[in-house]
């Protein structure tokens, strides 16, 4: 069964061809990261405007790459949320046209059950139902929390972010530290050969929260803090060039802080559920720091580790086609009524 996979949630306008699931005849993404850089972040405005730009041509590739004609294929998968409104909208309302044109059925995929997904599209890839219960750290730039997976669509969140995501506490930083956007790519950069122990920023929330259960509570994360102490840091210690810390300290210090933070939960969390596997998905886990630590943290647990192709880490619509190719999502009549849903969650 190949199903064309479409995603445009954010800032990434892509399609993809995947059959039986698991292998990915082609996977096109048009990244729009050059048009939101001069803005330091991600403008929903133009990512709109571009996905209706560049969708056409994206699928068009897509179905190129795989050498499929549009009777080749079985299934439209799309995402339906979370993300930017518009944007969502962009890719749901193509996908409708194109089912109905195309005469197949239509399915609405949640982006984020899509990233925990990722890590099996291989064609040697292991299946979701074998690798489960696992414990998946979900990790990008709108999103953070940890879900234990019992199987495709049974989902419990576990813990989750009480402000910025990971990938936003990268981004805000790399922008205190006039590092540019992304931050998670730049910060990875700039920390080679730094020390990781030069400052201790804090590892996330400090206080309880009135709103989380105890338990709950120290699965959570908090990331606004760590932003602000590096804020009070570099107005107390400018960087200035030549003179200790390096740059590359305090990037790597800051890193840490993050991948600690993020480390330390998987970890409580799968000590408490008591899994054999655990995932790691989303563009930060693209982070060599973060990697390193998981590894580590696998061997000291003696848990698998779970970790996606490069290419499927961040946004990609290979994940949506897969997921979808394993009989995942809202299909049938349900899909063809649905609507955009930029706050949908997982496992709630
Ligand atoms: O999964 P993704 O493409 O988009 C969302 O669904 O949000 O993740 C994008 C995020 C950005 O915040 C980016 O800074 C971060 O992933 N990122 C990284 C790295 N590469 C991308 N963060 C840390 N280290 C990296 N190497
Ligand atoms: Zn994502």
């Amino acid at each position: 069964m190949n199903v064309l996979g479409i995603e445009t949630s954010c800032d990434e306008t892509a399609a993809a061809v995947v059959a039986d699931g698991r292998t990915v005849l082609a996977s096109v993404v048009f990244s729009q990261i050059p048009l939101h850089q001069p803005y330091g972040g991600v403008v929903p405005e133009i990512a709109s405007r571009n996905h209706l730009t560049h969708l056409p041509r994206v699928i068009e590739s897509a179905l190129d790459q795989a050498g499929l004609t549009w009777a080749q294929i079985d299934a439209v998968a799309v995402t339906y949320g979370p993300g930017l409104a518009s944007s969502l909208l962009v890719g749901l309302s193509t996908a409708k046209a194109l089912a109905m044109r195309l005469q197949v059925p239509l399915v609405g995929i949640n982006h984020l059950e899509a990233h925990v997904y990722s890590p099996m599209l291989s064609p040697d890839g292991p299946e979701f139902q074998a690798v489960c219960p696992l414990v998946a750290l979900m990790v990008s730039g709108g999103h953070t929390c940890l879900v234990r997976a019992d199987g495709p669509g049974r989902y419990r969140r576990l813990g989750w972010t009480l402000d910025d995501a990971a990938g936003e506490a990268f981004d805000k930083g790399a922008n205190l530290l006039g590092l540019g956007y992304p931050g998670g790519p730049a910060i990875d950069r700039a920390s080679e050969g730094g020390d990781p122990c030069y400052i201790r920023f804090p590892r996330g929330q400090t206080h309880k929260s009135a709103h989380v259960s105890p338990q709950a509570s120290d699965l959570c994360f908090s990331f606004s803090g760590l932003k602000t102490a590096l804020l009070y840091y570099l107005k107390a210690h400018p960087c200035l060039p030549g003179s200790p810390p390096s740059l590359a300290s305090i990037a790597a210090s800051y890193q840490e802080a993050i991948v600690d933070a993020l480390v330390e939960r998987l970890r409580l969390a799968v000590n408490h559920e008591q899994v054999k596997r655990m995932a790691a998905v989303g563009g930060v886990s693209l982070n060599r720091r973060l990697r390193e630590k998981l590894k580590q943290l696998a061997a000291s647990l003696k848990v698998e580790l779970l970790l996606s192709q490069p290419e499927y880490c961040v946004d990609n619509a290979a994940m949506v086609a897969g997921l979808a190719g394993i009989g995942q999502g809202i299909s049938g009549a349900a899909a063809l009524e649905l609507d955009a849903m930029p706050n949908l969650e997982i496992g709630r």
